[in-house]
């Protein structure tokens, strides 16, 4: 047996310290990196939409171009490969496979996906597929979006055929990305596609992503699949900034809109009743039967971590101006928490295993002399990985870790001002250049007994 005990230093790890059919990989998004947007019979997606609306987007800018992955495959594939990675998650955009959601497939979009799958497979990477990393069809936006329940029927199929066209190239497959980004973002606060500000709209919304992600999972089991079926939830420990009461209740409502407005249904086929009454009038229409179809059992849950959140009842609490450590978007570097929140899960739900299917940090990379010295982002991705073996430690089930991002890319209403990649690009080149995490990270997965 291994000894997956740390030694005494704390920030000496080691790739065997993790059992060794332990998931390493990196991730991105389409529309994040693909560029292309009009190219091949791609159809617009809510994204696309979206960074047309003045002042939307920060920096003014689109995923017209991104990464330009679409025509730097076979580069960045081989950088993937360098990187001694397992799997690498990436998402399939729905409207360059379906353009309009409904109707005519588009085979140009399709065969990109299999020079994807197999450029992986050649390479021996295992392709880990998300189905829904947010860009909507336009289309189906025009008829409502998430808040209509057909868009459930049409994501269903659109499940169906990526089976049918890959299953047998598909490793690992999560339905939808940060469900709650979704519905909240995008239709409650309109800071993200498509830009509602719709309370009602948005809990309808999460219902509906809910719902259809349950279905899919039930469409995809009777179809034969067979790889690991699970969905990925951004999660964060909500602590209350003071003892007082009133910061713990608004802690406490805020974790149930987060993570028990999605984890109760997946997990016990009910809403939680505080965050219900909440919503008062603006509670979703829920069909009976539906709470039994979202409760599909998945084989994984997939956490998207990046800091916690401190809950102040007065004012928003930010953590840069309140003296904590953040990365460039003002998020606090608090590696504890994610132990936290996998012992959490691991206690409260019947969980068959997880993977930490993104995390990472933005900072101000510099490149000089083609080096990009970002030793706080090495550092991040360590610490993360030291509170992930803590929670191992303490009976948590994992399968894996990837690291957001492999590439710089389009980080949504940011632009490309924040860049999250352990591997710079410059946009103006499209040239691709391996920062020191992304050293650390291959080096640390080439060796099973080093210490780093
Ligand atoms: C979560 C999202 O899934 C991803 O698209 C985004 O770029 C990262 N978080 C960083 O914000």
């Amino acid at each position: 047996m291994p000894n997956h005990s740390l030694p005494n230093s704390s920030v000496s790890l080691a790739k065997d310290h993790f059992p060794s059919d332990f998931v390493w990989g990196v991730a991105t998004s389409a529309f994040q990196i693909e560029g292309a947007a009009k190219l091949d019979g791609k159809g617009p997606s809510i994204w696309d939409e979206f960074c047309q609306i003045p002042k939307a987007i920060s920096d003014g800018s689109n995923g017209d171009v991104a990464c330009d992955h679409y025509h730097l495959l076979e580069t960045d594939l081989d950088l993937i490969e360098q990187l001694n990675v397992d799997a690498y998650r990436f998402s399939i955009s729905w409207p360059r496979v379906r353009p309009t959601g409904a109707g005519q497939w588009n085979e140009a979009g399709l065969a990109f996906y299999d020079r994807l799958f197999d450029g992986l497979l050649k390479r021996g990477i295992k392709p880990y597929v998300t189905l829904n990393h947010w860009d909507l069809p336009a289309a189906l936006q025009h008829q409502g979006g998430w808040a209509n329940r057909e868009t459930v029927e049409r994501f269903v199929e659109y499940a169906q055929l990526i089976h049918a066209r890959f299953g047998d190239r598909i490793a690992s497959l999560v339905t939808h990305n940060e469900p709650w980004v979704m519905a909240t973002l995008g239709n409650e606060l309109g800071i993200f596609a498509p830009g509602m500000k719709d309370r009602a709209i948005a809990a309808q919304a999460s219902h509906h992503l809910l719902l259809s992600h349950g279905l899919a999972v039930r469409a995809l089991r009777a179809a034969g699949a067979a790889y690991p079926l699970g969905i990925a939830l951004n999660l964060s420990p909500m602590h209350a900034v003071t003892a007082s009461a009133e910061d713990h209740a608004k802690a406490r409502l805020e974790d149930g809109k987060l993570l028990r407005w999605y984890m109760d249904p997946l997990f016990k086929k009910s809403y939680p009743a505080d965050v219900w009454s909440h919503l008062g009038a603006d509670a979703p229409t829920v069909l009976q039967g539906d709470l039994d179809l979202i409760a599909a059992p998945i084989d994984f849950l997939g956490i998207n971590y990046y800091s916690r959140t401190i809950i102040s009842a007065e004012q928003p609490w930010d953590a840069k101006s309140n003296g904590k450590p953040v990365t460039d978007m003002g998020w606090e570097i608090y590696p504890a928490g994610l132990t936290e929140l996998l012992v959490r899960i691991h206690q409260d739900y019947q969980v068959p295993t997880m993977f930490v299917t993104e995390n990472g940090a933005a900072f101000k990379d510099q490149l000089i002399n083609n080096r990009i010295h970002d030793l706080e982002r090495t550092d991040y991705l360590k610490q993360h990985l030291l509170a992930i073996h803590a929670a191992m430690q303490q009976g948590v089930n994992m399968g894996g870790y990837l690291v957001w991002s492999l590439l710089d890319n389009f980080e949504w209403a940011c632009g490309y001002e924040k860049r999250f990649g352990i591997v710079h690009v410059d946009y103006q080149t499209q040239r691709r250049t391996l920062k020191d995490s992304a050293l650390w990270y291959q080096d640390f997965l080439r060796h099973s007994s080093k210490e780093h």
